[in-house]
């Protein structure tokens, strides 16, 4: 049995973002996702695979320099959550205003337990506090990952696709959520 109240919710800017905790993200990608495609049969096994390179704990912190923010949330020494909020394709808006939403993950053990929601309502006090506007990403179409942001007021658009390898395209579709609410005490 999991035992909610244990989880705890850290901020990356708490954590040291070594190849350890890499590894962590990695796992729970991988697991999080084989998970949702077993289920869904959305994508290709082969396409989904290769998606995990980028993922690989040598490289997930890679693009440092775009991170504002990594969310985690862990049972024990567990990794069981992860998000990442970034400076990613938001060149188009006012400098400072638009943040890109990625690799949000959830643990399939720790699924349909408030997981995600905890962390997302940390992304937008997050984002809030630093006068950001719109929060944007690409989303998988795993019917699950979908009902939930859109349920979390995100606005799905246009499909997208990432030829993961020659010939499998993997879909994905924009989505874009608007900040408007004041900051939660
Ligand atoms: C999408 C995802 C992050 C959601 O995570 P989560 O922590 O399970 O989210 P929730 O806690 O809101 O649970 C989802 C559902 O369980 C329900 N739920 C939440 N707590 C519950 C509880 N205690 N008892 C019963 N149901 C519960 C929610 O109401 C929601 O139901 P709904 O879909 O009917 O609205 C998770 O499914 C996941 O990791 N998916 C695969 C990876 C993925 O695609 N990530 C996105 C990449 S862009």
């Amino acid at each position: 049995m999991v035992n909610m109240e244990k989880i705890k919710y850290l901020a990356g800017s708490a954590l040291k973002l070594d190849y350890d905790l890499g590894q962590k993200v990695f796992d729970l990608v991988r697991e999080s996702s084989r998970r949702a495609n077993e289920i869904s049969k959305t994508y290709p096994d082969e396409g989904l695979e290769a998606t995990f390179k980028e993922y690989k704990p040598e490289r997930v912190w890679g693009e440092a320099n775009l991170l504002l923010e990594v969310f985690f949330a862990f049972d024990g020494e567990r990794l069981v959550g992860t998000a990442f909020l970034s400076k990613k394709n938001c060149d188009d808006l006012p400098p400072g205003t638009g943040a890109y939403l990625g690799g949000l993950y959830v643990h399939s053990e720790y699924w349909k337990k408030n997981v995600a929601p905890t962390i997302l309502d940390k992304i937008k006090d997050h984002a809030r506090k630093k006068s950001i506007k719109i929060i944007r990403g690409d989303t998988t179409i795993y019917p699950q990952t979908l009902k939930f942001y859109e349920k979390h007021g995100f606005r799905l658009g246009e499909e997208i696709f990432w030829e993961v390898l020659p010939g499998v395209k993997m879909k994905y579709y924009k989505m874009e959520l608007a900040l408007t609410d004041a900051i939660k005490k």
